[in-house]
């Protein structure tokens, strides 16, 4: 297994993940950990992620020293490197200019981990720091105009660093170098599989739960869903699934999530309609993080209630993915928002919380689901948000405007289905931004709400790009929701990139 040593960077579960695509377990730890811990682990090789501080700020995140004896290779990305090249006595200083975004790099084809690339290639650099002469004992194998040590190794100590994202797309050789790390300078083998991570799975929760009940937090959703598949396969009826309809829903989807989950699942299931509780505590509020704590603590209450019902309920299943807790913030991640379901839950509840996909991604997700053997239909629904259309109506929320977002959501949704285009298509909605604007039907003036699309392609959340929808089609939804949903005089188009915007407008 290959570790990786977590410094706060917003793309450092991507390592881990990248490496798991090899085949090659990979797991995320903090950088408390002592050398002796990590080495009980028996690592095959150590990846220093990257971070936002700087190595020589008060605060910033450091590793035990005794991690550079272990024998064991180790590459560092990043602020990874710079903590490399600090501990081996090199200078790193502030950049004259920050670099963010794409590069091109010169390098050395003949250093282990560039063998057989062109010599010039596009990299993703971030960072405001950099090395400007390598440690004694290190050569240089790449760098750019502005960053004389793109990435550097000493082959002998097995010790490797990369001052750009090798894990993000972007880096177009990325993938081959971290290939090169894990199989030729590490040694891994690639034994890891999806049916591996089931089993592990598996066996970890029947262990951890024993003969006790479970409650899980189902959504309907792809996350939730392959949740409960997988607590199923390991428990079977000791598992409930209690589904919460809390009028935050999209049209018809209370309907169809008892469906599909009666039909497909032969697992114990109760609806709870909580509409009213959760539009009450909603009343009057317009800050989002304010929304999302209130829908968080709510669901959890009513789990809770539920729990009480069914008596002597020790755990939750959530489908918690690894992107809702890094923009929810970590130890060393910056709060990005609460996702409902990790920063949004109450100080104290009853429950301990079981988050069997807390280290995947969505599309590993997906990859999971069908391995469990559920339905297309269930494995590509497009994602949906805890808070629903919670964080969809801007501000604070009313029957009114929720109608509007899911009439106008409805439409935006069959004429994507009728393009062809769900597949293609990460994920598409409307949102009702809290604004009036002027405008004329019928020779009269009209002062109404407008509706805004937001449309994108992504491969996990973390990042993504507005969908390029052809003109026609959203000429199409344009009139359809003018002329079918009350109170709309217009209809505009979300065309920025995650990042900088996000993808839900709250
Ligand atoms: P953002 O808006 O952060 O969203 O770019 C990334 C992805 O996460 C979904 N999302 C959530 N999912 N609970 C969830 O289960 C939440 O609180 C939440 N907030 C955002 C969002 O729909 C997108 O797919």
């Amino acid at each position: 297994n290959i570790i990786v040593i977590d410094f706060g960077s917003q793309y450092n579960q991507l390592l881990a993940r990248r490496i798991r695509d090899l085949g090659v377990f990979s797991e995320l730890l903090p950088h408390t950990m002592t050398a002796e811990e990590l080495a009980a682990k028996k690592p095959k090789g150590i990846i220093f992620s990257g971070g936002p501080n700087s190595v020589y700020g008060e605060n910033s995140p450091k590793c035990d020293p005794k991690l550079f004896e272990l024998d064991v290779p180790i590459l560092g990305v990043c602020y990874g490197m710079q903590l490399m090249s600090a501990h081996f006595g090199a200078e790193v200083s502030r950049a004259n200019h920050r670099e963010y975004g794409q590069a091109t790099v010169q390098v050395n084809t003949s250093s282990p981990l560039f063998k057989g690339q062109p010599e010039e290639q596009s990299v993703w650099m971030s960072h405001g720091d950099l090395v400007q002469a390598p440690p004694e004992g290190f050569s240089v194998d790449a760098k750019s105009a502005s960053c004389p040590v793109a990435a550097m190794s000493d082959e002998s100590r097995q010790l490797y660093g990369i001052q750009y994202h090798p894990e993000v797309r972007n880096s177009e050789y990325g993938d081959e170098q971290l290939k090169h790390f894990v199989f030729d300078v590490c040694g891994a083998r690639a034994t890891w599989t999806m049916e591996h991570f089931i089993d592990e799975k598996v066996e970890e929760i029947r262990n951890s739960v024993g003969d006790r009940k479970v409650l899980c937090a189902l959504s309907g959703g792809v996350d939730s869903s392959v949740a409960a598949a997988l607590v199923h396969k390991a428990i079977g009826d000791q598992l409930y699934c209690v589904f919460v309809d809390h009028g935050l829903l999209r049209k018809g989807e209370a309907e169809e999530v008892v469906k599909t989950f009666r039909d497909e699942f032969n697992m114990n299931f109760i609806k709870v309609d909580a509409k009213e509780r959760f539009l009450n505590k909603l009343e009057g509020v317009s800050d989002p993080e304010k929304k999302r704590k209130i829908i968080g603590n709510e669901f959890i209450y009513v789990f809770e209630e539920e729990a009480n019902k069914l008596k002597d309920i020790s755990y939750l299943v959530q489908g918690t993915l690894y992107t809702d807790i890094i923009e929810s913030g970590t130890a060393t991640a910056q709060t990005i928002k609460s996702h409902h379901n990790v920063g949004g839950l109450p100080e104290r509840m009853m429950f301990d919380l079981i988050e069997p996909l807390n280290t995947l991604f969505k599309d590993e997700v997906r990859r999971l689901g069908s391995e469990l053997g559920l339905s297309d239909a269930i494995v590509w629904r497009q994602p949906f948000p805890g808070p629903g259309l919670g964080i969809r109506v801007l501000g604070s929320i009313t029957e009114e405007k929720l109608e509007i977002v899911r009439e106008s959501d409805a439409i935006l949704r069959d004429e994507i289905k009728k393009a062809g285009l769900d597949r293609d298509i990460w994920q598409y909605f409307t949102v009702l931004p809290d604004i009036k604007s002027v405008g004329v039907m019928g020779d009269a003036r009209t002062y109404d709400y407008c509706v805004a699309i937001r449309a994108v392609t992504s491969i996990d959340g973390m990042t993504s790009d507005w969908a390029r929808i052809p003109w026609d089609v959203l000429g199409k939804i344009s009139t359809r929701i003018v002329n079918e949903v009350d109170h709309i005089n217009r209809v505009v188009y979300d065309v920025t990139s995650k990042p900088p915007a996000t993808i839900e407008w709250e």
